[in-house]
Protein backbone atom coordinates (compact mmCIF):
# COMPACT_ATOMS: atom_id res chain seq x y z
CA UNK A 1 0.00 0.00 0.00
CA UNK A 2 1.21 3.63 -0.36
CA UNK A 3 -0.12 5.12 2.83
CA UNK A 4 -0.30 8.74 4.08
CA UNK A 5 0.49 8.41 7.95
CA UNK A 6 -0.30 11.45 9.85
CA UNK A 7 1.15 11.91 13.19
CA UNK A 8 3.72 9.46 12.25
CA UNK A 9 6.53 10.78 14.68
CA UNK A 10 5.35 10.22 17.60
CA UNK A 11 5.13 6.94 20.05
CA UNK A 12 2.38 4.70 18.36
CA UNK A 13 2.27 6.21 14.59
CA UNK A 14 6.63 5.71 14.77
CA UNK A 15 6.10 1.89 15.78
CA UNK A 16 3.14 1.58 12.99
CA UNK A 17 5.17 3.11 10.16
CA UNK A 18 8.25 0.77 10.79
CA UNK A 19 6.08 -1.88 10.81
CA UNK A 20 4.33 -1.02 7.56
CA UNK A 21 8.01 -0.22 5.98
CA UNK A 22 10.09 -3.01 6.75
CA UNK A 23 7.62 -5.79 7.56
CA UNK A 24 5.16 -5.42 4.95
CA UNK A 25 7.12 -2.63 2.10
CA UNK A 26 4.60 -0.23 2.04
CA UNK A 27 5.35 3.01 0.69
CA UNK A 28 4.88 5.38 3.83
CA UNK A 29 4.77 9.31 3.78
CA UNK A 30 4.54 10.55 7.17
CA UNK A 31 2.85 14.04 7.89
CA UNK A 32 3.51 15.48 11.44
CA UNK A 33 3.55 18.99 13.01
CA UNK A 34 6.36 17.79 15.15
CA UNK A 35 4.58 19.30 18.26
CA UNK A 36 6.68 18.11 21.99
CA UNK A 37 5.69 15.11 21.38
CA UNK A 38 6.91 14.62 17.91
CA UNK A 39 10.24 13.49 17.20
CA UNK A 40 12.02 13.08 13.96
CA UNK A 41 14.44 10.81 15.42
CA UNK A 42 11.74 8.40 16.29
CA UNK A 43 11.98 7.72 12.38
CA UNK A 44 15.80 8.23 12.09
CA UNK A 45 16.04 4.09 11.36
CA UNK A 46 13.98 4.72 8.38
CA UNK A 47 15.58 7.60 6.57
CA UNK A 48 17.66 5.42 4.08
CA UNK A 49 14.86 3.10 3.61
CA UNK A 50 12.96 2.97 -0.52
CA UNK A 51 9.52 4.60 0.05
CA UNK A 52 10.01 6.74 3.08
CA UNK A 53 8.92 10.16 3.40
CA UNK A 54 9.22 12.80 5.75
CA UNK A 55 6.98 15.58 5.46
CA UNK A 56 6.31 18.57 8.28
CA UNK A 57 3.25 19.82 8.56
CA UNK A 58 -0.09 20.41 10.35
CA UNK A 59 -3.50 18.01 9.96
CA UNK A 60 -5.36 21.73 10.35
CA UNK A 61 -3.47 23.24 7.30
CA UNK A 62 -5.70 22.89 4.68
CA UNK A 63 -2.54 23.42 1.81
CA UNK A 64 -0.26 21.52 3.41
CA UNK A 65 -2.48 18.72 3.60
CA UNK A 66 -3.27 18.11 0.01
CA UNK A 67 0.14 18.83 -0.43
CA UNK A 68 1.50 15.61 1.15
CA UNK A 69 -1.68 13.92 -0.42
CA UNK A 70 -0.09 14.73 -3.99
CA UNK A 71 3.51 13.86 -2.62
CA UNK A 72 2.80 10.44 -1.52
CA UNK A 73 0.22 9.56 -4.22
CA UNK A 74 -1.31 7.67 -1.15
CA UNK A 75 -4.38 5.19 -1.31
CA UNK A 76 -5.15 5.63 1.83
CA UNK A 77 -4.54 8.18 4.91
CA UNK A 78 -4.02 6.82 8.65
CA UNK A 79 -4.70 9.82 10.94
CA UNK A 80 -2.37 9.49 14.12
CA UNK A 81 -2.10 12.89 14.97
CA UNK A 82 -3.34 14.15 18.59
CA UNK A 83 -2.52 15.97 21.62
CA UNK A 84 -2.67 13.05 23.61
CA UNK A 85 -1.82 13.90 26.94
CA UNK A 86 -5.22 13.77 29.61
CA UNK A 87 -3.41 16.08 32.05
CA UNK A 88 -2.29 18.32 29.17
CA UNK A 89 -5.71 18.78 27.93
CA UNK A 90 -7.30 19.39 31.58
CA UNK A 91 -4.75 22.19 31.68
CA UNK A 92 -4.44 23.72 27.89
CA UNK A 93 -7.23 22.63 26.26
CA UNK A 94 -7.24 24.58 23.29
CA UNK A 95 -4.62 22.81 21.31
CA UNK A 96 -7.29 19.63 21.43
CA UNK A 97 -9.89 21.09 20.24
CA UNK A 98 -7.67 22.39 17.23
CA UNK A 99 -6.24 19.35 16.35
CA UNK A 100 -8.90 16.83 17.12
CA UNK A 101 -11.96 18.80 15.31
CA UNK A 102 -10.30 21.53 12.95
CA UNK A 103 -7.51 18.96 11.94
CA UNK A 104 -9.77 15.71 11.31
CA UNK A 105 -12.14 18.14 9.74
CA UNK A 106 -9.63 18.97 7.37
CA UNK A 107 -7.87 15.57 6.06
CA UNK A 108 -11.25 14.18 5.75
CA UNK A 109 -12.29 16.76 3.21
CA UNK A 110 -9.12 15.89 1.44
CA UNK A 111 -9.87 12.13 1.61
CA UNK A 112 -12.94 12.99 -0.10
CA UNK A 113 -11.72 15.01 -2.58
CA UNK A 114 -9.49 11.80 -4.13
CA UNK A 115 -12.11 8.95 -2.38
CA UNK A 116 -9.30 7.96 -0.47
CA UNK A 117 -9.30 5.35 1.99
CA UNK A 118 -8.85 6.35 5.72
CA UNK A 119 -8.54 5.06 9.32
CA UNK A 120 -8.85 7.12 12.36
CA UNK A 121 -6.70 6.08 15.32
CA UNK A 122 -8.65 6.09 18.67
CA UNK A 123 -8.76 5.78 22.05
CA UNK A 124 -10.67 3.54 24.56
CA UNK A 125 -11.16 6.74 26.59
CA UNK A 126 -14.00 7.84 24.42
CA UNK A 127 -16.27 5.49 26.46
CA UNK A 128 -15.41 7.06 29.79
CA UNK A 129 -15.03 4.66 32.91
CA UNK A 130 -16.44 1.07 33.55
CA UNK A 131 -16.14 -0.15 37.25
CA UNK A 132 -16.75 -3.62 36.08
CA UNK A 133 -17.00 -5.71 32.79
CA UNK A 134 -15.53 -4.35 29.82
CA UNK A 135 -16.31 -1.95 27.07
CA UNK A 136 -17.46 -2.96 23.07
CA UNK A 137 -17.77 -0.97 20.23
CA UNK A 138 -21.85 -0.60 21.01
CA UNK A 139 -21.01 1.19 24.07
CA UNK A 140 -22.15 4.42 24.64
CA UNK A 141 -19.75 7.54 24.28
CA UNK A 142 -18.95 9.23 27.55
CA UNK A 143 -16.05 10.47 27.20
CA UNK A 144 -14.61 12.51 30.63
CA UNK A 145 -11.76 15.07 29.81
CA UNK A 146 -11.28 17.60 27.55
CA UNK A 147 -8.83 14.73 25.66
CA UNK A 148 -11.66 12.73 25.19
CA UNK A 149 -14.06 14.37 24.35
CA UNK A 150 -12.20 16.00 21.45
CA UNK A 151 -11.77 12.51 20.44
CA UNK A 152 -15.20 11.55 20.44
CA UNK A 153 -16.13 14.55 18.37
CA UNK A 154 -13.36 13.27 15.47
CA UNK A 155 -14.52 9.86 15.74
CA UNK A 156 -18.16 10.98 15.12
CA UNK A 157 -17.16 13.49 12.20
CA UNK A 158 -15.39 10.36 10.85
CA UNK A 159 -18.37 8.38 10.90
CA UNK A 160 -20.25 11.36 9.30
CA UNK A 161 -18.55 11.15 6.46
CA UNK A 162 -19.30 7.75 5.87
CA UNK A 163 -23.12 7.63 6.19
CA UNK A 164 -23.34 11.26 4.35
CA UNK A 165 -20.44 11.15 1.58
CA UNK A 166 -20.18 7.70 1.95
CA UNK A 167 -15.76 7.80 2.60
CA UNK A 168 -14.37 4.44 3.20
CA UNK A 169 -13.52 4.55 6.86
CA UNK A 170 -12.75 2.68 9.35
CA UNK A 171 -11.74 3.51 13.41
CA UNK A 172 -9.58 1.76 15.36
CA UNK A 173 -9.45 2.46 19.07
CA UNK A 174 -7.06 1.28 21.57
CA UNK A 175 -6.60 0.61 25.07
CA UNK A 176 -3.47 2.11 27.21
CA UNK A 177 -0.02 1.82 25.01
CA UNK A 178 2.86 1.42 26.38
CA UNK A 179 6.58 0.03 24.89
CA UNK A 180 9.91 2.12 23.63
CA UNK A 181 9.17 6.09 22.37
CA UNK A 182 6.82 7.07 24.55
CA UNK A 183 7.30 10.69 25.78
CA UNK A 184 7.69 10.48 29.45
CA UNK A 185 4.92 12.41 30.47
CA UNK A 186 2.86 9.42 30.54
CA UNK A 187 2.46 7.18 33.56
CA UNK A 188 5.09 4.19 32.43
CA UNK A 189 7.64 6.36 31.42
CA UNK A 190 7.72 8.87 33.94
CA UNK A 191 7.63 6.02 36.66
CA UNK A 192 10.80 4.25 34.87
CA UNK A 193 12.98 7.44 34.15
CA UNK A 194 12.28 8.73 37.75
CA UNK A 195 13.04 5.63 39.44
CA UNK A 196 16.14 5.38 37.25
CA UNK A 197 17.06 9.25 38.76
CA UNK A 198 15.71 8.57 42.46
CA UNK A 199 13.11 10.83 41.49
CA UNK A 200 9.57 10.27 43.67
CA UNK A 201 7.34 8.66 41.62
CA UNK A 202 3.75 10.32 41.87
CA UNK A 203 0.99 8.20 41.99
CA UNK A 204 -2.32 10.11 41.54
CA UNK A 205 -5.02 8.99 44.40
CA UNK A 206 -4.86 6.22 45.90
CA UNK A 207 -2.98 4.61 42.77
CA UNK A 208 -6.11 1.98 42.26
CA UNK A 209 -7.44 3.21 38.79
CA UNK A 210 -7.19 0.31 36.43
CA UNK A 211 -5.83 0.58 32.64
CA UNK A 212 -5.57 -2.19 30.05
CA UNK A 213 -2.39 -2.16 29.00
CA UNK A 214 -1.38 -3.13 25.17
CA UNK A 215 1.84 -2.92 23.89
CA UNK A 216 2.61 -0.57 20.72
CA UNK A 217 3.38 -2.86 18.79
CA UNK A 218 0.32 -4.83 19.23
CA UNK A 219 -1.74 -2.25 18.53
CA UNK A 220 0.04 -0.95 15.50
CA UNK A 221 -0.55 -4.50 13.79
CA UNK A 222 -4.45 -3.94 15.07
CA UNK A 223 -4.69 -0.70 12.91
CA UNK A 224 -2.84 -2.50 9.85
CA UNK A 225 -5.15 -5.25 10.14
CA UNK A 226 -8.00 -3.41 10.32
CA UNK A 227 -6.95 -1.24 7.49
CA UNK A 228 -6.27 -4.37 5.41
CA UNK A 229 -9.50 -6.63 6.56
CA UNK A 230 -11.70 -4.29 8.39
CA UNK A 231 -15.74 -3.74 7.03
CA UNK A 232 -15.78 -0.34 6.01
CA UNK A 233 -17.89 2.03 8.18
CA UNK A 234 -17.08 0.02 11.24
CA UNK A 235 -15.17 0.48 14.74
CA UNK A 236 -12.79 -2.05 15.92
CA UNK A 237 -11.77 -1.80 19.58
CA UNK A 238 -8.44 -3.72 20.40
CA UNK A 239 -7.55 -4.00 24.13
CA UNK A 240 -4.26 -5.49 25.38
CA UNK A 241 -4.53 -9.02 27.04
CA UNK A 242 -3.96 -7.50 30.88
CA UNK A 243 -5.07 -4.71 33.28
CA UNK A 244 -3.32 -3.76 36.59
CA UNK A 245 -3.62 -0.76 39.07
CA UNK A 246 -1.47 1.21 38.49
CA UNK A 247 0.03 1.35 42.31
CA UNK A 248 1.04 -2.12 41.21
CA UNK A 249 2.78 -1.07 37.51
CA UNK A 250 4.46 1.34 39.83
CA UNK A 251 5.75 -1.39 42.04
CA UNK A 252 6.98 -3.54 39.46
CA UNK A 253 9.09 -0.76 37.81
CA UNK A 254 10.41 -0.55 41.20
CA UNK A 255 11.26 -3.91 40.68
CA UNK A 256 12.81 -3.91 37.35
CA UNK A 257 14.70 -0.73 37.67
CA UNK A 258 16.00 -1.86 41.66
CA UNK A 259 15.08 1.28 43.38
CA UNK A 260 13.14 1.74 46.57
CA UNK A 261 9.61 1.52 47.36
CA UNK A 262 10.37 4.80 49.73
CA UNK A 263 9.90 6.68 46.44
CA UNK A 264 6.48 6.33 45.73
CA UNK A 265 4.49 9.14 46.78
CA UNK A 266 0.82 9.81 46.89
CA UNK A 267 -0.27 13.36 44.99
CA UNK A 268 -3.55 15.14 44.39
CA UNK A 269 -6.06 13.39 42.42
CA UNK A 270 -6.39 13.93 38.40
CA UNK A 271 -9.17 16.22 38.30
CA UNK A 272 -12.23 13.70 37.09
CA UNK A 273 -9.92 11.18 37.10
CA UNK A 274 -11.43 7.61 35.04
CA UNK A 275 -11.24 4.90 37.71
CA UNK A 276 -11.07 2.26 35.15
CA UNK A 277 -10.44 1.32 31.62
CA UNK A 278 -11.37 -1.98 29.72
CA UNK A 279 -11.68 -3.22 26.60
CA UNK A 280 -13.16 -5.90 24.41
CA UNK A 281 -11.61 -7.04 21.58
CA UNK A 282 -13.64 -9.98 20.11
CA UNK A 283 -14.54 -7.90 16.76
CA UNK A 284 -11.02 -7.51 15.63
CA UNK A 285 -9.83 -10.92 17.18
CA UNK A 286 -12.91 -12.49 15.12
CA UNK A 287 -10.63 -10.31 11.87
CA UNK A 288 -7.66 -12.74 13.15
CA UNK A 289 -5.67 -10.42 15.35
CA UNK A 290 -4.54 -10.87 18.72
CA UNK A 291 -2.23 -9.30 20.83
CA UNK A 292 0.90 -11.32 21.21
CA UNK A 293 2.64 -9.50 24.45
CA UNK A 294 2.01 -9.99 27.96
CA UNK A 295 2.52 -7.13 30.14
CA UNK A 296 4.68 -8.52 32.70
CA UNK A 297 7.24 -9.35 29.97
CA UNK A 298 6.43 -5.94 27.18
CA UNK A 299 6.66 -3.89 30.76
CA UNK A 300 10.57 -5.55 31.23
CA UNK A 301 11.21 -5.03 27.65
CA UNK A 302 10.48 -1.60 27.73
CA UNK A 303 12.54 -0.78 31.42
CA UNK A 304 15.51 -2.22 29.24
CA UNK A 305 14.65 0.21 25.92
CA UNK A 306 14.30 3.16 28.45
CA UNK A 307 18.27 2.00 30.02
CA UNK A 308 20.14 1.49 26.97
CA UNK A 309 18.65 4.80 25.20
CA UNK A 310 19.71 7.62 27.55
CA UNK A 311 20.35 9.09 23.67
CA UNK A 312 17.19 9.26 23.03
CA UNK A 313 15.63 10.47 26.74
CA UNK A 314 18.57 12.74 27.67
CA UNK A 315 17.64 15.87 25.61
CA UNK A 316 13.95 15.19 26.01
CA UNK A 317 14.11 14.55 30.21
CA UNK A 318 16.85 18.24 30.63
CA UNK A 319 14.83 20.27 28.04
CA UNK A 320 11.38 22.06 28.29
CA UNK A 321 9.93 19.08 29.38
CA UNK A 322 11.75 19.80 33.46
CA UNK A 323 9.20 23.12 32.97
CA UNK A 324 5.89 20.86 31.98
CA UNK A 325 7.05 18.49 35.24
CA UNK A 326 7.23 21.39 37.66
CA UNK A 327 4.40 22.96 36.48
CA UNK A 328 2.25 19.90 36.32
CA UNK A 329 3.74 17.91 39.58
CA UNK A 330 5.04 21.05 42.01
CA UNK A 331 8.24 19.89 42.26
CA UNK A 332 11.67 20.09 40.11
CA UNK A 333 13.38 16.86 38.67
CA UNK A 334 16.44 15.75 40.42
P1 LIG B 1 2.09 11.03 20.69
O1 LIG B 1 1.72 12.22 21.51
O2 LIG B 1 3.33 10.28 21.01
O3 LIG B 1 2.22 11.47 19.15
C1 LIG B 1 1.33 12.34 18.52
C2 LIG B 1 1.97 12.77 17.21
O4 LIG B 1 1.05 13.61 16.51
C3 LIG B 1 3.25 13.59 17.39
O5 LIG B 1 4.23 13.15 16.48
C4 LIG B 1 2.82 15.02 17.10
O6 LIG B 1 3.87 15.83 16.60
C5 LIG B 1 1.74 14.77 16.05
N1 LIG B 1 0.76 15.87 15.98
C6 LIG B 1 0.10 16.45 17.02
N2 LIG B 1 -0.72 17.42 16.55
C7 LIG B 1 -0.56 17.43 15.21
C8 LIG B 1 -1.15 18.21 14.18
N3 LIG B 1 -2.04 19.16 14.44
N4 LIG B 1 -0.78 17.96 12.90
C9 LIG B 1 0.14 16.99 12.61
N5 LIG B 1 0.75 16.25 13.55
C10 LIG B 1 0.38 16.46 14.84
O7 LIG B 1 0.81 10.10 20.70
P2 LIG B 1 0.63 8.52 20.64
O8 LIG B 1 0.60 7.99 22.00
O9 LIG B 1 1.56 7.95 19.63
O10 LIG B 1 -0.87 8.46 20.09
C11 LIG B 1 -1.15 8.36 18.69
C12 LIG B 1 -2.64 8.17 18.48
O11 LIG B 1 -3.10 7.01 19.17
C13 LIG B 1 -3.49 9.33 19.00
O12 LIG B 1 -4.53 9.57 18.08
C14 LIG B 1 -4.05 8.82 20.31
O13 LIG B 1 -5.28 9.41 20.61
C15 LIG B 1 -4.19 7.34 20.00
N6 LIG B 1 -4.13 6.46 21.18
C16 LIG B 1 -3.09 6.55 22.06
C17 LIG B 1 -3.03 5.67 23.14
C18 LIG B 1 -1.88 5.72 24.14
O14 LIG B 1 -1.96 5.04 25.17
N7 LIG B 1 -0.82 6.45 23.91
C19 LIG B 1 -4.03 4.71 23.33
C20 LIG B 1 -5.07 4.64 22.38
C21 LIG B 1 -5.09 5.51 21.31
P1 LIG C 1 -1.55 8.26 31.52
O1 LIG C 1 -0.30 7.55 31.13
O2 LIG C 1 -1.58 9.73 31.55
O3 LIG C 1 -2.69 7.66 30.55
P2 LIG C 1 -4.31 7.85 30.61
O4 LIG C 1 -4.65 8.97 31.49
O5 LIG C 1 -4.61 8.17 29.19
O6 LIG C 1 -4.85 6.53 31.06
O7 LIG C 1 -1.99 7.72 32.95
C1 LIG C 1 -2.23 6.35 33.20
C2 LIG C 1 -2.73 6.23 34.62
O8 LIG C 1 -1.68 6.61 35.51
C3 LIG C 1 -3.90 7.17 34.93
O9 LIG C 1 -4.78 6.50 35.83
C4 LIG C 1 -3.25 8.35 35.63
C5 LIG C 1 -2.08 7.70 36.37
N1 LIG C 1 -0.89 8.55 36.56
C6 LIG C 1 -0.34 8.71 37.83
O10 LIG C 1 -0.83 8.14 38.83
N2 LIG C 1 0.76 9.50 37.97
C7 LIG C 1 1.32 10.16 36.92
O11 LIG C 1 2.32 10.89 37.12
C8 LIG C 1 0.77 9.97 35.62
C9 LIG C 1 1.36 10.64 34.41
C10 LIG C 1 -0.33 9.15 35.48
Amino acid sequence: MKLLVCGGAGFIGSTFVRQRVMEYGDEVTVLDKLTYAGREENLADLLPERGFRFIRGAIEDAEAVPAAIRASDADAIVNFAAETHVDRSIAEPDAFVRTHALGTYVLLEAARERELRYLQVSTDEVYGSIEEGTFTEESPLRPSSPYSATKTGADLLVQSYFHTYGLPVTICRGSNNYGPYQYPEKLIPLMVLNALHGDPLPVYGDGMQVRNWIHARDFARAIGHVLEHGKLGEVYNAGGPDEEANIEVVRRIIELTGASESLIEHVADRPGHDRRYSLSSEKVRALGWEPEVRFDEGLAETVEWYRANEAWWGPIRSGDYRAYYERQYGQALG
